[in-house]
């Protein structure tokens, strides 16, 4: 079978991850016979978790939010679904390799890639499949100086928009990204690319981080946990509005085909907005621990990876090789990876997860030897294919296929 048909199945195999001590030992005897560092990715959680995020987006299509897999095996078998649809990538190196097989990709981030530019501009069938995110003039002018608009056939171009909230006293809330804030800045920049030759304004982006990347429960801090409720509440209020009227006033220039936003953390808000014809969310597959602040949803921890106990400086240390996969984003212990099996394992707070070696101390540490395993999950979910090759798919407890990631297939984009 497929992995397409084997994530479409309706399942009646529970939700095994919530029994830990058969979920991750099962893992372990699973990939036993693979050399750590190990990833593993269960299917029954892959698919939960696949099944779940259509449930939360409620009809509007979700494209596929490619940074947060970096597996084109999962990512295929997820397009292949009914209610997944497009893939929102992360660089345009990206999107021209995907679209040897993927014919509807926005590039989601502005492109200053000049050989990619010019291998997209010369060929209409990666034209028609790609679109490059722009916010200003500057954007329209990077792409002409490296190939002008008579030298070329149109380019596919989606106008973003700054969701950010300004927030009374606390200021700017969310990701730095667009300029483009009101309406009427989208309605002029979109006068301004329909009136240039050789772009097509084919849609609009804005994407909420400041709702869909905030936990609302942080574990241990409530108070933090208050505030980004009432972050996230208010500015599921501004952008709900902003991004209605910013589409209404593009709309009576351009013909667009698709107005994103969102994100795992935001897929019933988003979903909420009828601006909005498709949500880009990607990290819910694999289901990185940051999204154990979570509230709303608990995606099961589908991708997790093995590291081996090496030695045993005391009695109650265990040293692991490896294990300083640490995520990008504002430094801090949340950004480590978490042990999760054995129960009872810590990190030492002077050392942490380091880059060749990670003592663990903790009740369970004292019974760890060197060739046991320990599992860890990383905070992102793309992030993690940086640091594999591949991952094992497990089900029913054993390996039924190696899926390599980018960097298996030898493409580092970012
Ligand atoms: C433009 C955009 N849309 C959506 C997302 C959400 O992705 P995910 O669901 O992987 O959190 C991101 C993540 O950074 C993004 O940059």
């Amino acid at each position: 079978m497929s992995l397409a048909s084997d994530l479409g199945r309706s399942t009646d195999q529970g939700a095994p991850w919530l029994t830990p001590e058969s979920y991750w030992p099962g893992l372990t005897e699973a990939t036993g016979g693979l050399d750590t560092p190990v990833g593993a990715l269960h299917l029954g959680a892959l698919r939960h978790n696949t099944q779940d995020m259509l449930r939360r987006a409620q009809g509007t299509p979700i494209r596929v939010a490619s940074k947060s897999l970096r597996v084109r095996g999962v990512l295929e078998a997820v397009l292949a679904l009914p209610g997944y649809s497009g893939v929102l990538a992360y660089t345009l190196a990206e999107a021209l390799w995907l679209a040897e097989t993927v014919d509807d990709i926005v590039v989601g981030y502005p492109s200053a890639d000049t050989s990619a530019i010019r291998r997209l501009a010369r060929s209409p069938e990666l034209a028609g499949r790609v679109t490059l995110m722009v916010d200003s003039i500057a954007h329209l002018d990077l792409i002409d100086a490296v190939i002008a608009p008579s030298q070329r056939g149109r380019i596919r171009v989606c106008l973003e928009l700054d969701a950010s909230w300004n927030a009374p006293v606390l200021g700017h809330l969310g990701v730095w990204r667009s300029p483009v804030h009101t309406p009427e800045d989208a309605r002029a920049l979109a006068v301004a690319i329909v009136s240039r030759p050789g772009f097509d304004l084919v849609g609009l982006m804005a994407y909420e981080a400041q709702i869909a990347g905030l936990g609302d429960r942080p574990a241990g801090r409530p108070l933090q946990g208050g505030l980004n409720r009432w972050v996230r509440n208010r500015s599921i209020e501004d952008i709900g509005t902003r991004r209605a009227a910013a589409v209404a006033a593009v709309r009576q220039v351009a013909d667009l085909e698709f107005v994103n936003g969102g994100g795992t953390g935001s897929l019933e808000s988003t979903h909420a907005d009828t601006s909005v014809t498709d949500i880009a969310a990607g990290s819910g597959f694999f289901g990185g621990h940051l999204f154990d602040n979570y509230s709303g949803f608990q995606p099961a921890p589908a991708a997790a990876f093995a590291l081996s106990v090496v030695r045993k400086p005391t009695a109650s240390t265990a040293t692991l090789l490896g294990g300083g996969w640490i995520a990008s984003g504002p430094p801090g212990a949340d950004r480590s990876p978490r042990l999760v099996w054995p129960e009872g394992l810590a990190l030492v707070p002077r050392e942490m997860a380091g880059e060749v070696q990670s003592p663990v101390t903790g009740a369970a540490a004292a019974r760890l030897q060197a060739g046991d395993r320990v599992w860890l999950r990383h905070t992102k979910s793309g992030e993690l294919s940086e640091h594999l090759n591949e991952f094992a798919l497990v089900d029913n407890g054993i390996v039924v296929d190696m899926l390599p990631t980018y960097r298996g297939e030898g493409k580092a984009f970012l």
